[in-house]
């Protein structure tokens, strides 16, 4: 893989994706992105990781947004070009089939909100900064903000954040439940690889099914989310891991999970 702007590390089956443009607060420039869409659809199709950690490099930004330089110009077409382009990588992201911790560690800003949105968790340094902005540049967001916001806080919230552009305290995040875990700084990396650890002793495909039912059943009526959950209950009893951990639980002993 030939990754300009993104770097990528696995180790124990967790993966770290740092996105490395320091110079430009990791702003989502043409690079970064496309940098990820190769990793993803890499990641996606090897399988090797249970777990993955998605993170900004350097002390002070997770990613500050999609890269406004790159902005100027566009047509109105190629805009709404690049917020289609954006929201499927971000959906790509939400659709993994192992679950994405999002380490915030600086300014989560615009798009880089959006990106941190799509994971299944997000842990913060308490010296992070969070916010939708683009109001502020006469746009709106275009990488997912409206609607995952308002779907993880509720619309009152999402309303208050992407309406005023104000920037947000990492602290604010805990208390409305957008930051599962406030750090230290320097003991964000090791909380993320901590939680990764953990998730990667899960049972894979039960990961994935969890994912599912929840990232595509909550959209649904509540009868129709439950039967997706049913359907997917039903398809767990068709694994080799749901019978190594009903017998490791019998056996009084931690399940060992090989993903099938
Ligand atoms: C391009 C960026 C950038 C961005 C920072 N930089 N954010 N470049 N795109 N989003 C660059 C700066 O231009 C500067 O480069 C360098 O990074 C350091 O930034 P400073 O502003 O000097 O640092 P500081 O004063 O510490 O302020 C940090 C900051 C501020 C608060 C994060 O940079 C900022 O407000 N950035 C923009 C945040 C934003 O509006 N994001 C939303 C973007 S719109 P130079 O070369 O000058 O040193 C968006 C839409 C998504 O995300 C959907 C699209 C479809």
């Amino acid at each position: 893989m030939d990754l300009k702007s993104v770097r990528y590390s696995v180790e124990n089956k967790v993966g770290t994706i740092t996105i490395a443009r320091p110079e430009a607060m990791n702003a989502l420039n043409k690079q970064v992105l496309t940098d990820l869409r190769v990793l993803l659809h890499e990641l996606d199709q090897k399988r090797e990781v249970r777990a993955c950690i998605l993170t900004g490099e350097g002390e002070k930004a997770f990613v500050a947004g999609a890269d406004i330089k790159e902005m100027e110009g566009l047509s109105p077409a190629q805009a709404r070009e690049m917020a289609v382009q954006g929201q499927a990588l971000m959906q790509k992201i939400e659709d993994l089939p192992f679950p994405v911790i999002a380490a915030v560690n600086g300014f989560a800003l615009g798009g880089g909100l959006e990106l941190a949105l799509a994971c299944d968790f997000m842990l913060a340094s308490n010296k992070a900064k969070w916010g939708l902005p683009e109001v502020t540049l006469g746009l709106i967001p275009g990488y997912g903000g409206t609607q995952r916001l308002s779907r993880n806080l509720g619309r009152a919230l999402a309303r208050r954040v992407a309406l005023s552009g104000e920037m947000f305290s990492a602290q604010q995040g805990y208390e409305w439940g957008l930051f599962t875990q406030l750090c230290e700084p320097a003991d964000l990396m090791p909380a993320a690889r901590k939680l990764a650890g953990v998730l990667a002793t899960r049972a894979p495909m039960a990961m994935a099914w969890v994912k599912e039912a929840i990232n595509h059943g909550s959209d649904r009526t509540q009868a129709e989310g439950l039967k997706l959950e049913s359907d997917l209950f039903g398809r767990t009893f068709e694994t080799k891991d749901h019978l190594e951990g009903i017998k490791a639980f019998v056996e009084k002993r931690p399940a060992d999970f090989q993903g099938h």
